[in-house]
């Protein structure tokens, strides 16, 4: 029997904390559950949104279908000579997960330290920071379809992943639950310290030649510098992509703004975004109850008492304001519900 609550405050399930209301609401301890609550919500013609720890995510106004909040836990592991398979389920904290693997000497997703959210999100937008992305780490995603109503396990080619993307936003959005993922971690550490933020800090610390440790704390330690802890300042990371534009408009964006960050890709150039809200006045800009950080202009901020509409109100100024300055598209990153 399952002990679906009704007309719950999602406050404390969203680090944007957008005091919006589900219909139902279910936390989710074992995954016999998750078919189970999908037959609930398909007898009663309800859509599902399924929330992790809620860190990447815009709750705009109430949810009139079922929410399912996945807390499953476990970690388990697949020793080889040099490598190590991670398997975790969904629930478990991801920085608890890289402080785990830290301590167990299993190395390559150390620079992804501090990021907010559980393992089950981390696929879902390819969660990258300093040079790693989850894609270089990631061998397959277990889960329950809900389409063909079976268990499913998905290699990492068949999860698309790209540049914050996968297909769990496209195809498989609210028809896959994502119940653990498997990562292929190495006994040996290999050193990525070539972004650039990540370098300078570890200069004026004077560490040449860092331990992963070394990494991870000066990662969290670049983080707290600059991205503000949701649980003092609610928000949910950096609000928009970072747009890819083509080398021939990159090239006239720099004639125009010299001093504009860019990097080369293979698809074009990708700009930063956080760049050009602050060259365009937003850094550290309030507009009552909502804003843009100050140390970092990238992040909005909820500062108590905003609604889903003076979030979505102060994007769309941000984004229409940023195609006038510079003639570039800005994309929200976090799902928008
Ligand atoms: N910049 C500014 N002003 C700002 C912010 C940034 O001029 O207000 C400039 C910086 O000086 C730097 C460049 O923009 O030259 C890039 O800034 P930063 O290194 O802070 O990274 P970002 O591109 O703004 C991305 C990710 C972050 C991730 C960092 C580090 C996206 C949308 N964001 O931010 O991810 O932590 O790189 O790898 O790709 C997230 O996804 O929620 C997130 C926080």
């Amino acid at each position: 029997m399952l002990d679906i609550r009704e007309n719950v405050s999602l406050q404390e399930f969203n680090t944007l904390a957008l005091n919006v209301f589900a219909r139902y609401f279910f936390e989710a301890n074992n995954a016999v559950q998750i078919p189970a609550l999908f037959d609930f919500a398909d007898r009663h013609q309800l859509p599902v949104l399924l929330l992790g720890d809620g860190s990447n995510v815009v709750i705009a106004k109430d949810f009139s279908g079922l929410v399912v909040k996945i807390s499953l836990f476990g970690i388990s592991t697949e020793e080889h000579d040099d490598a190590v398979i991670v398997t975790a389920a969904a629930g478990e904290n991801w920085h608890q997960l890289v402080t785990t693997c830290l301590h167990n000497g299993y190395y390559g997703i150390e620079n992804l330290a501090l990021i907010p959210g559980t393992v089950g999100a981390a696929p879902i937008q390819n969660i990258g920071a300093y040079g790693v992305e989850l894609s270089d780490v990631l061998v397959s995603v277990s889960g329950w379809d809900r389409q063909h109503k079976n268990w499913c396990h998905l290699e990492k080619d068949q999860c698309e992943l790209a540049y914050r993307d996968s297909i769990f936003k496209r195809q498989k959005k609210d028809n896959f639950v994502i119940t653990a993922v498997t990562l292929k971690l190495s006994k040996q550490a290999a050193i990525k310290n070539s972004y650039q933020a990540l370098q300078k800090s570890l200069e004026q610390q004077s560490i040449t030649q860092p331990t992963p440790q070394q990494i991870a704390d000066t990662v969290a330690a670049v983080r707290k510098s600059k991205l503000p802890d949701p649980s003092e300042l609610a928000n949910v990371g950096s609000f928009f992509k970072n747009p890819m534009v083509s080398c021939e408009q990159a090239k006239q964006l720099l004639e125009e703004f010299p001093g504009m960050v860019q990097y080369s890709q293979s698809t074009g150039v990708k700009l930063a975004a956080g760049w050009l809200l602050e060259q365009a006045g937003w850094k550290g800009k309030r507009i009552g109850n909502v804003g843009m950080h100050g140390q970092q202009s990238l992040v909005l901020i909820n500062y108590g008492k905003a609604s889903g509409s003076d979030v979505l109100e102060l994007a769309d100024a941000i984004k229409s304001d940023i195609l006038a300055t510079f003639g570039v598209h800005l994309t929200i990153e976090p799902m928008v519900i």
